[in-house]
C-alpha cells in the first residue's frame, strides 16, 4: 500500500475542471483551515513540499489533484471556517467543495480531518453532519495527535478530544465512520491510512 510515485496534476476551482476521472478512484482531504490537510498529504507520499503548507490558515485555495502510483488520486482541498477570509470567498469555497463532494463520481471516500489537540469546533460538527446527511462515504482523520495538552485547550488529551467528537457526531451517521489517529510530525497513522485507502479501492 506504500506510495512509490506521486505527482501534482492540476488545480481546479470547479468540479467540471477536474482531471477526467476515467474510473480512477480518488480520496479527498477536507477539514478546517490549518487542520493539517496538506501536511498529511505530504506525510502520506513521504515528500516535504509536494502540497504547500503554511502556519497561516487559508493556504490551499483550489481543488488540487495528485496522482499516486499512476493509479489513483489524492485530492487536497481548501479548508473551511477560515474567519479572516472575506465573506464572499468563504461562501464560494463551501459551494465548490460541496459541489465536488456531491458530483465527483470517482470520489471513493472523503477524509474529514479533525484537530485532536483541541476540542472540536461547531463548524466541524456542521461539516460532519452535512456529509452524513448527504450520505457521502467518510473516514475521520484526527490530526496533530503529537501535540500535548495545554491548559488553554481545556487540558484534554488528544484521546479525550477524539472520544468527545465521536460522541457528538453519533447521531449524524447510520454506521459509525472509520477513524484513524494521526500526526504529520511523527507520521503516526500513515500506514493505517494507506492500508485503509487500498482496501477501499479494492471494493
Ligand atoms: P489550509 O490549506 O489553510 O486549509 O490548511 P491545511 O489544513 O492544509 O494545513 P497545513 O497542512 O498547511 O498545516 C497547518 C499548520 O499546522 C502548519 O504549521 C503545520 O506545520 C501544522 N501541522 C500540520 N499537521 C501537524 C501535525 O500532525 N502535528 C503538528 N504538531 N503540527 C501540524
Ligand atoms: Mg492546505
Amino acid at each position: 500500500a506504500q506510495v512509490v510515485q506521486a505527482e501534482f496534476v492540476k488545480s481546479s476551482v470547479r468540479t467540471e475542471d477536474c482531471p477526467p476521472s476515467d474510473g480512477i478512484p480518488e480520496f479527498a482531504l477536507v477539514g478546517r483551515s490549518n487542520v493539517g490537510k496538506s501536511s498529511l498529504l505530504n506525510s502520506l507520499v513521504r515528500r516535504k513540499k509536494l502540497a504547500l503548507t503554511s502556519k497561516k490558515p487559508g493556504k490551499t485555495q483550489c481543488i488540487n489533484h495528485f496522482r499516486i502510483n499512476d493509479s489513483w488520486y489524492l485530492v487536497d482541498l481548501p479548508g473551511y471556517g477560515y474567519a479572516a477570509a472575506p465573506q464572499e470567498l468563504r461562501i464560494d469555497w463551501a459551494k465548490f467543495t460541496k459541489d465536488y463532494f456531491l458530483n465527483r463520481s470517482s470520489l471513493v471516500s472523503v477524509f474529514l480531518l479533525i484537530d485532536a489537540s483541541i476540542p472540536a469546533k461547531p463548524i466541524d460538527l456542521e461539516y460532519a453532519s452535512w456529509l452524513g446527511q448527504n450520505q457521502i462515504p467518510m473516514t475521520l482523520i484526527f490530526t496533530k495527535c503529537d501535540k500535548r495538552k495545554k491548559k488553554k485547550n481545556g487540558g484534554k488529551r488528544p484521546e479525550e478530544n477524539v472520544q468527545d467528537f465521536q460522541e457528538l457526531i453519533r447521531d449524524f451517521f447510520q454506521t459509525v465512520p472509520p477513524w484513524i489517529m494521526t500526526s504529520s510530525v511523527t507520521n503516526q497513522g500513515r500506514d493505517e491510512i494507506l492500508l485503509h485507502m487500498a482496501q477501499l479501492r479494492n471494493y
